[in-house]
């Protein structure tokens, strides 16, 4: 076990926040405006109940699926998280621990691997882009990554550039060099267990987005990347129906809180949604993702895979999705609570934690396999569930 292990993803985040600098930690916790949509994402899994049984359970229990083609051993696949300072081997370190788990890493296009690093430690790799410069760029981007290897990818389209934080965003430096560092340093110095490894690789926290250009390229930074991203008008349906085609193989739209983006979204030819508020970070005041979910599943789930992310910290959590319709869940902080605790092992450290949670709650639901799963598990209270662009439960038309 070694003496990182963490119990819970919520011991991962206790240790994460005594060992990043404050920045860094601030940067992870993200949310925005006033973070109601970050809290509820958390609380409505927290509203929902379950029904055990007490015999007549399964002794053996199947949690293996598919997401985007790709075989995977539990529904739990990594979704992906911008450049993160959190760790010197940063997303090569969380692929690694996804194929070490059997599960497939989700690979930011802001992310500060190149691509080709990230497939070779996982096969398993989706990579994501947002819509940032030309179709042209857009589509070399694309093409690296498909020449990388990615199998699937994930098109996030939902940004909308909220920055306020009613508790105060971190500073983020545009590079980091030697004043930088210096600036940072008593910050940094009072956390030496999240500086040591990057010591000991003679490294510094790297604020560059390297998917964003040409393999071999200078790296542009993350504020240059953010800044054209700005400046890029926002994609029509018809921009992702092109995008979809561009792309031959599993294509995933994320962001999903609507009916109506649903079907458009089954219509463009999608593979797969992603039924997600970006982890609370854009639009403040969306309802929890799995509020919206079920409305969403029971209208697309046979046409595409129906993924969620969102608030997701428990295998409970996963299994409570997955009976309201969700195909499998993508996680964000949870996993980069457990890089920041413990680097790789923390990574698969917590992908244990959601396995076992998950196999729990199948075996005390009486059930053989995930696939079992349905609404009757659940209990869900009154005015639980969000309608939005159709339907009829606390309905927005
Ligand atoms: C720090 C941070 C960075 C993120 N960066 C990206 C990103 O680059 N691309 C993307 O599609 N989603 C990004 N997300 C959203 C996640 O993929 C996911 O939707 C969200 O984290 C799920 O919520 P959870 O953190 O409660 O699991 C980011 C989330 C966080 C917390």
């Amino acid at each position: 076990m070694g003496g990182g292990w963490f119990e819970t993803v919520v011991e991962a985040q206790r240790r994460a926040r005594k060992q990043l600098p404050y920045s860094v930690y601030g940067a992870l916790i993200a949310g925005s405006e006033s973070g109601t949509t970050l809290a509820d994402n958390q609380a409505a899994f927290g509203e929902l109940g379950f029904a055990p049984h007490v015999a007549g359970l399964s002794a053996k229990r199947e949690l293996a699926t598919t997401v985007l083609d790709q075989p995977i051993s539990f529904p739990v696949v990594i979704s992906p998280t911008g450049v993160q300072a959190v760790h010197p081997d940063g997303e090569v370190a969380v692929a690694r621990a996804a194929a070490n788990r059997g599960t497939a890493m989700g690979l930011s296009g802001f992310a500060s691997k190149p691509v080709e690093d990230v497939v070779a430690a996982n096969p398993q790799t989706f990579f994501q882009t947002y819509w940032v410069g030309s179709r042209d760029e857009i589509l070399r981007r694309m093409q690296r990554a498909k020449d990388a290897g990615a199998v699937g990818l994930i098109a996030t389209t939902d940004w909308s550039f909220s920055h306020g934080r009613d508790w105060g965003s971190p500073a983020i430096p545009e590079r980091m060099n030697l004043s930088t560092m210096l600036s940072y340093a008593p910050q940094a110095l009072r956390h030496p267990r999240w500086l040591a490894p990057f010591l000991r690789q003679r490294r510094i926290p790297d604020l560059t987005v390297p998917n964003v250009g040409g393999r071999g390229e200078q790296a542009p930074t993350f504020f240059g990347a953010y800044g054209q991203w700005m400046q890029t008008p926002p994609p029509s349906w018809d921009d992702i129906a092109w995008m979809r085609e561009q792309w031959d193989g599993p294509f995933m739209l994320k962001g999903i809180c609507r009916l109506d983006d649903a079907k458009r979204a089954v219509d463009a030819g999608v593979s797969a949604i992603s039924v997600s508020n970006h982890g609370g970070n854009n639009l403040d005041g969306t309802p929890a993702s799995i509020r919206v979910l079920p409305g969403i599943a029971e209208a697309v789930g046979h046409q595409v895979e129906v993924l969620l992310d969102g608030g997701v910290r428990r295998g409970s959590d996963v299994v409570k999705a997955l009976a309201l319709g969700a195909k499998a869940v993508m996680i964000g902080r949870a996993y980069l609570w457990g890089l920041a605790a413990n680097g790789q092992a923390g990574v698969e450290n917590v992908l244990d934690i959601l396995r076992g949670g998950v196999d729990s709650a199948v075996l005390g639901l009486g059930k053989s396999s995930v696939h079992e799963l349905d609404r009757s598990d659940v209990l869900v209270p009154p005015g639980f569930e969000r309608a939005l662009g159709g339907g009829t439960a606390g309905a927005a038309e």
